[in-house]
Order: C-alpha cells, then structure tokens, then sequence
C-alpha cells in the first residue's frame, strides 16, 4: 500500500512525463514544418516514450492500492528559434526530469518504501540514458556550427537513432 505523500508524489511525476510528452509532441510539429524530418521522427517517437514513462507509473500506482490521475497540463511553446536551441531546451528539460527522479527516490527511501524505490531504479536508469543522448546530440550540433550540408547529415543521423531504437529502449 503506497502512503498518501508517495501516491500524490507520484502523480506529480505522472503530469511532469505527460507534460514532458506534449513538450516533444510540439517540437515534432514544429521540426516537421521547418522541413526537418528526421529531427521530427526523433521527437514524435520521444513523445510517444514519455507517454510510456506516464502509463507505467499509472500501473504502479493502481496496482498498489493508489489511483493514478489524470490531470490538467501546461500548454507547452509552439515554436522553438532555432533547431539548436530546440535540442537545447530538450536537454535542460531532462535534467529537470531527473532532479524530479531524485527526489522521489529521497522520498521513498526516507518513507521506507523499498517497493516504490525499487520501482524507481528504472527511471534512474532511464534517465542517465536521455540525458547522455541528448548531451551527444548537442555536442553534434555544435559541431556542425552553420554547416548546411552538416545539418542534412544531422537530421539523417538522428532519425537514425530513432530508427535503431535507442529512443524505445527500455518498454
Ligand atoms: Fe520521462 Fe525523458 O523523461
């Protein structure tokens, strides 16, 4: 049985995987109308992994007694400057997934609650592997400057990783 401070603890991690869905949702569309299809590709299939992140939570909690919510969320920006600081403000919005991560991890250690921290180590997990990725496609992009042909090749590349799966790893 989760304590009612895990439980709201948790939901709030559910809304901040939703919220982190609809964010690459809306940088999907906007890669997409810029003409960038594999940047698009790489964050339609990043959505579709935060939803996952969100369900799989919904499951824990239910199944331990808790009734996982559904609630409202913050519209996320419709457009994003430049390509570079899209990936940018990817980055920066991981490692705010990850303080969130941590400290739900401190919450449920201090509680005692072995089952919902064990459940949590996949997240830890996860969470190394997004940021490292996100940080390598960053150091990519700087790499490329102005490049043009440089920025073909980069949007090639990500839909790659897309593509070899290392955006689906883990369901
Ligand atoms: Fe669900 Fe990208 O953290």
């Amino acid at each position: 049985m989760l304590s009612k401070n895990i439980e709201n603890s948790l939901n709030n991690q559910i809304r901040i995987e939703a919220e982190s869905s609809q964010i690459y949702l809306s940088m999907a569309s906007w890669a997409e109308t810029h003409g960038l299809e594999g940047i698009s590709k790489f964050m339609y299939a990043q959505s579709d992994e935060e939803r996952m992140h969100m369900l799989k939570l919904m499951k824990f909690i239910n199944e331990r007694g808790g009734h996982a919510q559904v609630s409202e969320l913050k519209a996320p920006k419709i457009s994003y400057g430049t390509f570079k600081e899209m990936f940018e403000e990817l980055y920066k919005h991981e490692i705010f997934v990850s303080v969130s991560i941590n400290e739900l991890v401190h919450i449920a250690f201090s509680e005692k609650d072995y089952a919902t921290h064990n459940f949590l180590q996949w997240y830890v997990a996860e969470q190394i592997e997004e940021e490292a990725q996100a940080k390598i496609i960053l150091d990519k992009i700087n790499l490329i400057g102005d490049d043009k042909g440089g920025l073909y090749l980069f949007d090639r590349d990500v839909q790659q990783l897309t593509l070899n799966g290392s955006t689906s790893k883990g369901h």
